[in-house]
């Protein structure tokens, strides 16, 4: 097992700079994502850390050893292609058993060696009945496993895994999910898995590195990052629907006087009595903000903010439910998603979005009460999306 950590890397395409000084550093046995958009950067990252590519800048560590010169095949790392790359003239014994007999010699394995190997990581993989097929003869899913048992024939140190579930469809790849971090939590093996798709790395990895246009925007836990996303990237590229960000402005009025239920406590209305001449001004309603909560955006410079709220965080309603946080709006659009519906509402000349939860019945033209929950209302700065609050 192995600790991976890149330092500064950085790799450029004639102009393009795909990777652009990242640093990460993956702890011994444990399930990390990079999770960004196309183009991101995500692949040649990967592709750095198994030597397929060479940085222009930085250092790739492999259990504190610099591998940079080192060769991917001494690299003790295993890659798992998007598209499987598995050889259609050989059987699945033969598919998984490359790895081996390439290596033969210097493993010291014998053929029967090499025979007991295939078998049992295909048991291990529910694939042993397969052996004798060709890749074509297979279903999507049953590649992906030969893909996966071929990786980890050898016992490499790392596993690195590129999209490996995006070709399959919608059913089988949330099966695989389950399945794949089953399998790596049983190996105990340090996994760098690179997706698109945040659902995946939300339910999959340990920590997550979120990307954009070649940088690391954020490392964290999955609830780090859905609950203290570190800019605005992060707030509306993790959860589904996003994080609702709404343009503000911090002002300066007379000051006004209110009590904090101790439900709303604690957050950017602050606590128990309250006496604030600060107010966030948004399309179709206002907000008091505490005075040192309003400290801390003045700080930063940014009189300018985007709230952000996510779905969840907002409860709709007939009936006006308090005084404190409570907008008005006009629903738009009700989706039905089956196990919830979402609610599009306009608050002002902007769209909100909410979970509906209990049985109120809304339509689009209802007038609606949305209470927002006060603890779990963010501010980022509106110039450079940085959280603030
Ligand atoms: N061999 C190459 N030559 C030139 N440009 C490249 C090469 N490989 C990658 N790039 C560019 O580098 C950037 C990052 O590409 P990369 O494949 O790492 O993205 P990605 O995050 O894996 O995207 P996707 O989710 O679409 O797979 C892109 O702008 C891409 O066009
Ligand atoms: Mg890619």
């Amino acid at each position: 097992m192995a600790r991976v950590k890149l330092v500064n890397i950085v790799k450029r395409y004639g102009r393009i700079i795909a990777v652009d000084h990242v640093n990460l550093d993956v702890r011994d046995g444990e399930f990390f994502a990079l999770l960004g958009p196309s183009g991101c950067g995500k692949t040649t990252t990967l592709r750095i850390i198994a030597g397929l590519e060479a940085p222009d800048e930085g250092e790739i560590y492999i259990d504190d050893k610099l591998v940079n010169d080192v060769h991917p095949k001494d690299r003790d790392v295993a890659m798992v292609f998007q598209n499987y790359a598995l050889y259609p003239h050989m059987t699945v014994f033969d598919n998984i058993a490359f790895p081996l007999r390439a290596r033969r010699k210097q493993l010291g394995l014998t053929e029967e060696d090499i025979r007991k190997i295939v078998v049992s990581t295909a048991e291990f993989l529910g694939i042993a009945e397969h052996l004798h097929k060709y890749p074509s003869q297979l279903s999507g899913g049953q590649q992906q496993r030969v893909a996966l048992a071929r990786a980890l024939v050898r016992k490499p140190k790392v596993w690195l895994l590129d999209e490996p579930l995006s070709n399959l469809d919608a059913k089988l790849r949330v099966a695989m999910r389950t399945e794949l971090k089953k399998i790596q939590m049983k190996l105990g093996i340090t996994t760098i898995y690179v997706t698109h798709d945040q659902v995946e790395a939300m339910s999959m990895a340990d920590r997550i590195a979120v990307m954009n246009a070649g940088r690391v925007l954020q490392i964290g836990s999955p609830n780090e990052l859905y609950y203290k996303p570190s800019d605005t990237f992060v707030a509306t590229f993790i959860g589904s629907p996003p994080m609702n960000l709404i343009p503000c402005t911090l002002v300066e009025k007379t000051p006004i006087e209110y009590t904090v239920p101790a439900e709303l406590s604690g957050g950017i209305l602050g606590s128990g009595k309250v006496r604030t001449p600060y107010m966030l001004e948004c399309p179709g309603f206002a907000l008091p903000v505490e005075s040192s909560m309003a400290g801390k955006i003045r700080e930063s410079g940014a009189g300018e903010v985007y709230l952000g709220i996510r779905p969840e965080h907002i409860t709709m309603s007939l009936k006006k439910p308090g005084e404190l946080a409570v907008l008005e709006g006009v629903v738009e659009v009700v989706e039905n998603l089956g196990s919830e519906l979402i609610a599009t509402i306009r608050v002002g000349n902007e769209l909100v979005k909410t979970r509906v939860v209990g049985d109120e019945r809304v339509t689009p033209g209802s007038s609606v009460f949305l209470a927002l929950d006060a603890r779990r209302i963010l501010v980022f700065d509106k110039k450079t999306g940085k959280l603030i609050i």
